[in-house]
């Protein structure tokens, strides 16, 4: 690719339509000019990493931040983020150590120890969630698997977490779907009813902390309100952020997993002879790195100069690291662009959750959902088939992170 044209391109690059894989200009950039300059949406120059090694390197720097607030470098991707520059961070876009300090608040609530504890919880709600399927049938046409089965899973899930009851869940999902839909209205009304249902549940949990306490609002209410280590409002926010954080990640890669897994039967014949852990953790380590469904994200601003790549970046300079890119870096990964679920993918060189601090803080919860959703479904409905053609698929916008907007199938 010549300079000229990568002058003329703009980040976040867009994919092909009707088309689920990277942006090829995005892989070509890794193979003529892994450290390139492009511009964002008004014009402001960032750079773009899209090796792996590079990546690793710009997401664990100290030279670089995430302080997304306070420092004008920082690259926003759509014009929205220039709104949210506004609002008061919570530690995803604080350095360390206030960083560090706040994430560990909740890191107990989110241990590879304490997911695996859970998965008895997340089989039932995944049981839970397939047996409404099966009654519904698909005599009346085809099952959306997007709305019926890849949303409800994660919203259950975080909900149990934040020790959302019971009796509320069926309103808040209806809110949780509208914020998740593209229209911009109802986008903004699903968000304030879910704030405003935040908002009480916290002042609720302030008055009383649930019984037992173990879910994340009493957590804090207990061991950082009532000390004085935090306010209420520091509260709403983080309990907000866990609601809201990664629920569409986890969607696009149940989503996109299993379309992936219907068009290679094959592999998908492997899942199915054997639902044993050891298999589902393979497949859902490779649909995570195949699609890396959260790429935008991993964005930082130089505090200094910092050398990434052999190139300087400058005090004040944006940088994002492609991770969609780096998950399919031909040095890390053999055949990159196959869909494999035979590799044997090291989760620490996965960048589908990012690298270094800010790696995400629910990886572990959120591949049990997806091994355990991969497993049962193909368990419960081995005839499960696309009711299109998959060139008939809607995606999400083709500059933003990459999902499937239905998923028709019948069973
Ligand atoms: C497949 C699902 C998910 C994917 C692919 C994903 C991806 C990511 C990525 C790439 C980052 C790093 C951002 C950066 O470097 O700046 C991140 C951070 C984070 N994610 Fe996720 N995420 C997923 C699910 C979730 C869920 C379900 C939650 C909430 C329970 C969550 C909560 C967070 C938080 C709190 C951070 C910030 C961590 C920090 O700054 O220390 N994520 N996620």
């Amino acid at each position: 690719m010549s300079t000229s044209n990568l002058e003329s391109l703009r980040f976040p690059i867009a994919r092909a339509a009707k088309s689920n894989e990277p942006p090829k200009e995005l892989i070509q950039l890794q193979d003529t000019c892994p450290l390139a300059k492009l511009q964002l949406f008004d014009g402001t120059p960032t750079w773009i990493a899209t090796k792996h090694k590079d990546i690793c390197q710009l997401l664990s720097t100290k030279g670089l931040s995430n302080e997304r607030y306070s420092q004008p470098g920082y690259p926003e991707l759509y014009p929205s983020g220039k709104k949210a520059t506004a609002e008061t961070p919570t530690f995803v876009h604080l350095d360390d150590p206030k960083h560090a300090e706040q994430r560990a608040m909740i890191e107990e609530l989110f241990t590879r120890e304490r997911i695996a504890a859970l998965r008895p919880e997340i089989q039932r709600i995944v049981d839970h969630v397939l047996d409404a399927i099966v009654e519904k049938g698909c005599a009346q046409g085809p099952v959306d698997l997007v709305e019926d089965f890849a949303t409800p899973i994660p919203t259950r899930i975080i909900y149990g977490i934040l020790g959302v009851p019971e009796k509320d869940i069926p309103e808040l999902s209806k809110a949780s779907a509208i914020r998740l839909s593209t229209s911009g209205s109802a986008t903004d009304a699903g968000d304030k009813h879910l704030h405003d249902y935040m908002s009480a549940l916290v002042d609720k949990r302030i008055q009383a902390p649930g019984d037992p306490k173990d879910d994340l609002i009493s957590k804090l209410v207990v061991e950082q309100y009532r000390p004085g280590h935090v306010t209420r409002d520091d509260i709403q926010r983080l309990a907000y952020l866990v609601l809201v954080a990664g629920n569409a990640a986890v969607i696009s890669s149940i989503s996109l997993g299993v379309l992936t897994l219907l068009q290679n039967p094959e592999q998908l014949n492997v899942l199915k002879e054997d639902s044993s852990t050891a298999t589902a953790v393979a497949v859902t380590e490779e649909v995570l790195r195949y699609h890396t469904p959260s790429s935008l994200n991993s964005r930082r601003v130089a505090k200094q100069d910092t050398i990434v790549g052999g190139k300087i970046i400058k005090a004040g300079e944006g940088i994002v690291g492609a991770v969609q890119a780096g998950n399919r870096d031909p040095d890390m990964f053999t055949n990159p662009h196959n869909f494999d679920i035979r590799r044997d993918i090291d989760p620490d060189k996965n960048l589908a959750f990012g690298y270094g601090p800010h790696r995400c803080q629910a990886q572990w919860l959120s591949r049990v959902e997806l091994e355990v959703a991969f497993a049962t479904l193909f368990k419960r409905l081995p005839k499960l088939r696309l009711a299109v053609q998959p060139e008939d698929l809607e995606y999400t916008s083709a500059t933003q992170n990459v999902g499937v907007s239905h998923l028709p199938v019948y069973f």
